[in-house]
């Protein structure tokens, strides 16, 4: 089977981004990271994209202004140039229009720093800890046009300690992303994951192991 062609889009440090390179490093890994898009030119993750030998592109959104159509119109002839098949969004923070996001229905995930449905939006980590929650973690789903809504593919969870900071807390989250990004890239790129009444099934069964990751397993 041949792999499939990734562009990971970014805005800023690209900590997902060089986890999934990492992971596409190994010609077992059913996905080759092709793209990596900024739509800021600044962005740290576009130098470690290129320190690893990966194509780059910047669709900077400032001359766009409000014409988000335009920006995404953009962004998808690149895409299209380098062929790409499936998107990985990583820390990528521009809302992308409807249009868009349906052309990629089904071939675009996101990874979001909190155990969806709970706590969409920003600020995640310090929600979780002024709501008490217990358990905090990140999900990976497929984009749909609400925000952070679409079916849930992977998830992982930390424990969520009584001295916990915003920091601590985003740290130890952080180091879970960069577990079950990888993961559920791959699942989509094996055609593993399929969506029935909005939720994902893996190899045809609901919550395979696979697919999340124990708390007790984690620090
Ligand atoms: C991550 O916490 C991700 O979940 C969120 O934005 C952050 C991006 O971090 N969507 P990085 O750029 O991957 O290091």
């Amino acid at each position: 089977m041949s792999r499939k062609r990734v562009a990971v889009l970014i805005s800023g440090r690209g900590s997902n981004m060089a986890a999934l390179i990492e992971a596409a490093r190994d010609k077992n890994y059913p996905a080759e990271i092709a793209l990596v898009l900024s739509n800021r030119p600044d962005a740290v993750g576009l130098g470690l994209a290129r320190a690893a030998g990966i194509a780059t592109a910047v669709v900077d959104h400032t001359p766009f202004g409000k014409d988000r159509s335009g920006f995404d119109a953009a962004v998808q002839a690149t895409l299209i140039k380098h062929r790409i098949d499936l998107v990985c969004l990583a820390g990528f923070m521009r809302l992308l229009t409807d249009g868009f996001v349906n052309q990629w229905q089904g071939r675009m995930i996101n990874i979001h720093p909190a155990l969806l449905p709970a706590f969409k939006g920003l600020d995640t980590h310090k929600r979780a800890i002024e709501a008490g929650a217990k358990l905090h973690g990140a999900t990976v789903h497929f984009v749909v046009p609400e925000m952070d809504s679409g079916p849930i593919i992977a998830q992982g969870a930390v424990a969520v300690r009584a001295d916990d900071t915003e920091q601590t807390l985003a740290a130890r989250v952080l180091g879970v992303e960069h577990r079950i990004y990888p993961l559920a890239l791959k699942l989509v790129a094996e055609g593993r994951v399929r969506v029935v009444d909005g939720r994902c099934l893996i190899d045809g069964v609901p919550v395979p192991d696979s697919a999340s990751l124990d708390p007790g397993a984690l620090t």
